[in-house]
């Protein structure tokens, strides 16, 4: 067996939820070949009682329960791996509203590390204070509230399992995908040619391998302009800096 290359460990209190998609299609694939490795860890391990209690009401009252820093540091302490320097391995994650909008940037600067140890919160979250001892980078999945960490860790892990080494076949499916170079993906089809009444578009159909690459580029741009202003902007600012150096 070889030794994987990317480590993810994830700290939750429903370890059976994984590797749940994960464990299909690509991903699925790659973790079965050992490109990466998924370690959970049981937060409820490391509680202190009888009871195995790791929650607590929140001081100041309010609805909902907190996630203990005793119990949540001894899990961080225990899970998140040294590697050969005695140094922490990769980034300590925590899912959370609160953090930043997880984007392919970051998907990206995730799948150069060599691992990551994932924290996924349940109740209202996590005490203030074992954020502020380990200070993860604290990431979320956009601006709703899921009821656990546990469906983010598994979408965060997907997108930066596709991003390894040799997990996606062709890597031009990977440069030619949304985000890749600042823009929205253009329109895709497949045969028939003709369905319902609907035609593909001629170009697709021509074999120019050069007009075929020039409207779909100029389809990503419209795309993206229509639909996400923010990234155009950004796009177009890339643009012109590019132009003026
Ligand atoms: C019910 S939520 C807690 C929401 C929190 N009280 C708030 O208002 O921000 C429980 C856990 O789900 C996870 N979670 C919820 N929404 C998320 C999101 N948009 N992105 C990442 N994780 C999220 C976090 O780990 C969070 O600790």
């Amino acid at each position: 067996m070889t030794i994987a290359n990317f480590r993810a460990v994830v700290m939750t209190l429903f370890p059976e939820m994984f590797p749940g998609p994960l464990g299909f299609s690509l991903a699925g694939k790659a973790l079965a070949d050992g490109k990466w490795s998924l370690e959970t860890v049981d937060i409820r391990d490391f509680a202190r009682d009888k009871h195995r209690t790791v929650d607590d009401t929140p001081f100041g009252g309010g609805a909902g329960m907190v996630m203990r820093p005793d119990v949540i540091d001894a899990a961080i302490d225990a899970s998140w791996p040294h590697g050969p320097d005695g140094q922490r391995l990769g980034r300590l994650v925590y899912l959370t509203p609160r953090g930043r909008v997880l984007d392919q940037d970051m998907a990206r600067a995730l799948a150069v590390e060599p691992a990551v140890t994932v924290l996924c919160g349940r109740y209202e979250g996590v005490d203030q204070r074992v954020l502020d001892a380990w200070a993860p980078t604290e990431i979320s999945l956009g601006d709703f509230v899921l009821s656990g960490g546990e469906a983010a860790a598994i979408t965060l892990l997907d997108a930066v399992v596709r991003l390894l080494p040799g997990v996606v076949g062709k890597t031009e499916s990977l440069e030619e995908e949304s985000f890749e170079r600042g823009l929205l993906e253009y329109p895709l089809y497949t045969r028939p040619a003709e369905w319902q009444g609907r035609q593909v578009p001629e170009v697709l159909l021509s074999g120019h391998h050069a007009k075929v690459a020039n409207w779909r580029h100029e389809q990503s741009e419209e795309i993206t302009r229509r639909r996400r202003p923010d990234l155009w902007a950004r796009y177009v600012a890339a643009q012109n800096k590019e132009q003026e150096g």
